[in-house]
């Protein structure tokens, strides 16, 4: 027997918190009968549980990674018909979501899932899972410039906490810079808006890892499932790092 809210998180239906306020909604019934109190517990095998009148599925759990082309959009449908991720996944057949986020223009490594509890964890900003892209930039920043996204920086949303960066490549006649750098949040446009902030826009950007496990030669539209051995690396990596890394400072809240 486990708690409603997990049994449906694992199931996909949303994270742990979501579902406790669909719980609290009136919108879950167990066995026919409508349940509001958070610690009910039922069988997932035996008991018959639906949100909205929909039954939940017990699906397999599956995790995967894409190399999401530029010029995809990371979300389930999209009103003006661009390509969407799930483009690149026919061969899945269970229904899975992406775990955060890359730009329409980003390309690179993203993770999708439909065990919700697992992307919870790891979107989570308070487990810091490390990311690492590389970022082509207009223009060869200083080394103080890097400095600065190094000790972090302050963007309209607070200061990022510290970044790793170093030089990967510089064009020749200084017009370009290719730049690796790895962040330890997931704000929105958080990469091109710390580069603009240095006053070097982001031409290219491309997600090479994600806590340990990496991009590598997976070629661009086309995604592979993760090992037992990598998911629980990621599980492992997000609990451990949950009490390690240190904060962006954020701004004062002003009181209204
Ligand atoms: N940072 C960005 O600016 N864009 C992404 O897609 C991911 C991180």
């Amino acid at each position: 027997m486990e708690r409603l809210q997990k049994i449906m998180a694992q199931a996909g239906i949303a994270s742990r918190r979501k579902c406790e306020e669909l719980i609290l909604g009136g919108k879950v019934q167990v066995n026919g009968e409508t349940v509001t109190a958070l610690g009910t517990k039922a069988d997932p095998d035996q008991d018959e549980i639906t949100v909205s009148g929909k039954p939940i599925k017990n699906e397999k759990k599956v995790y995967v990674m894409l190399n999401k082309p530029k010029g995809v959009i990371t979300s389930a449908s999209d009103p003006e018909g661009r390509k969407i991720v799930s483009d690149y996944l026919k061969g899945v057949r269970e229904r899975v979501y992406p775990i955060g986020r890359l730009d329409y223009d980003t390309e690179g490594l993203l993770l999708l899932t439909n065990d919700g509890e697992f992307a919870n964890l790891l979107s989570h900003p308070k487990y810091h899972v490390p990311k690492t892209y590389l970022a082509t930039v207009k223009g060869v920043p200083h080394g103080e410039g890097l400095d600065k996204l190094r000790q972090g920086i302050m963007l309209e949303d607070g200061m990022t906490s510290p970044a790793e960066v170093e030089y990967k490549d510089v064009d020749p006649d200084n017009k370009q810079a290719v730049i690796s750098i790895t962040i330890h949040e997931g704000r929105n446009r958080q990469v091109r808006r710390m580069f603009e902030a240095i006053n070097h826009p982001v031409i290219r950007l491309k997600r090479i890892s994600y806590g340990d496990l990496l991009l590598q030669n997976l070629k661009r539209g086309i995604y592979r499932h993760l090992t037992p051995d990598e998911i629980n690396r990621l599980v492992q990596m997000a609990m451990s790092a949950k009490n390690s890394k240190p904060e962006g400072k954020r701004p004062p809240r002003r009181r209204t």
